[in-house]
């Protein structure tokens, strides 16, 4: 294991370790996972569990700690009440207690369901992440965040619940299917845009290396991410809504996945946002339009599957708006980046009122320019 990032808070701290070989030796779980319990829950889905979780307990039982593995299945449809409700009653039944502690081990779907479910088992056990996707590992297993989905809508019950650890083996990557792992690959070119030009830039000069896993640049592009979202995180407690920052193009992002029923990825849902509220940034802030240019030829280069036509309604788009988390009295608000790096915050509000018009025109323009890049 190499590169470790502590997240420290007056409320929480832990590690995360970026590495290799998490399960070829028993090193790291001796350090981070063994002194925390003698019971462990390896709690995982129904892909990401016959690749590593057999793995996984075996170590655990060689050095002489109970762990059982639970599954259920893949996809984010599990990501439910009725899902945690029946893993804690498996658990229940093998006898696991109030000294236990949870391994989540696979993608977001899976810590969101296992941290919300070690955050009231027992009225609270410790729990571990070992993050399987790239986006869990840039994103759903930094901040605390976890929870189901109802049928009201995502992310609805939850609780925030701080993990003791997070250990991330870039081994596991090599199995993730490309397009997950370019879904990951969104959330830390956004995490280039708000928050540093230099890391933007590192994703436009790796290209090729980034997308065939190749382990130095993914190691480094990998810490940087977590770096920054740790910081944006940590700093919530004094900037109250500083993490909204991390929205940038999710208003737009979260609306697209909405109307189209998630048969839009989040990921190029977040990548069209992107594009669109970087457009809003052009005529609200002072991002230039090179800039926006920028922005779009890096998704072509990461051959992202948003070019082309789409025909959904600017009107259903705008009217699902109203109802983003960040809306005030139903008026959609923005993160605005002033430049490649730089994100805005007035008067310390982190997002800003944009007017319908202008989201129109924005909206206009990005599904023409996906259309037109189509057409090169
Ligand atoms: N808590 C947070 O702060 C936060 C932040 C961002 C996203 N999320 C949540 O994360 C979820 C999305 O996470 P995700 O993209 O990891 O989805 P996911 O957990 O569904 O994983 C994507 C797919 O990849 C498979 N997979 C994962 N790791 C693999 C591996 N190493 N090899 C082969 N297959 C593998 C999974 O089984 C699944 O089929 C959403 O529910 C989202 O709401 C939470
Ligand atoms: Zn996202």
């Amino acid at each position: 294991m190499k590169s470790h990032i502590p997240i420290l808070s007056s409320l929480f701290s832990y590690d995360v370790i970026i590495g290799e070989g998490l399960l070829s030796s028993s090193e790291t779980l001796k350090k981070y996972v063994t002194p925390l319990s003698s019971c462990f829950a390896i709690i995982t889905d129904s892909v990401v569990g016959p690749l590593y979780a057999e793995q996984l307990a075996e170590i655990l039982h060689s050095l002489g700690f109970v762990a059982k593995i639970f599954t259920f299945p893949s996809g984010e449809k599990f990501k439910t009440r009725e899902t945690k409700e029946l893993l804690e009653d498996q658990m229940l039944e093998s006898g696991f207690g109030s000294d236990s502690c949870v391994i989540a081990l696979g993608g977001g779907v899976v810590s969101d369901v296992a941290g919300f479910l070690a955050s009231t088992y027992s009225r609270g056990i410790p729990w571990i992440i070992i993050p399987t996707s790239l986006l869990s590992m840039v994103d759903a297993s930094i901040g605390g965040k976890c929870g189901v989905n109802t049928p009201f809508g995502k992310n609805l019950v939850g609780s925030v619940y701080h993990p003791k650890a997070v250990l991330m083996d870039l081994n596991m990557l090599l199995t993730l299917p490309i397009l997950e792992y370019k879904m990951g690959i969104v959330e830390m070119i956004k995490h280039g845009l708000i928050a540093q030009e230099e890391y933007f830039s590192f994703f436009e000069k790796n290209v090729k290396k980034l997308l065939q896993k190749e382990r130095e640049p993914l190691e480094e592009a990998i810490y940087k991410s977590v770096y920054i979202k740790a910081l944006i995180v940590q700093k919530e407690e004094k900037e109250k809504g500083i993490r909204n920052l991390l929205n940038f193009g999710h208003t737009i992002g979260h609306a697209l996945e909405t109307v189209t029923r998630n048969h839009l990825s989040h990921g190029l849902a977040v990548a069209m946002g992107i594009i669109a509220e970087g457009y809003i940034a052009t005529r609200c802030a002072s991002l230039s339009v090179e800039s926006l240019e920028r922005i779009i030829r890096i998704f072509i280069e990461y051959e992202l599957d948003i070019f082309g036509t789409h025909s959904y309604s600017l009107k259903e788009i705008i009217q699902v708006m109203k109802y983003d988390k960040k809306s005030k009295s139903q008026v959609p608000q923005f993160v605005m980046i002033d430049k490649i790096g730089k994100s805005l915050a007035f008067e310390g509000n982190y997002c800003t009122p944009v007017d319908n018009g202008i989201i129109s025109n924005a909206l206009e323009w990005m599904f023409a320019k996906l259309e037109n890049e189509a057409l090169l």
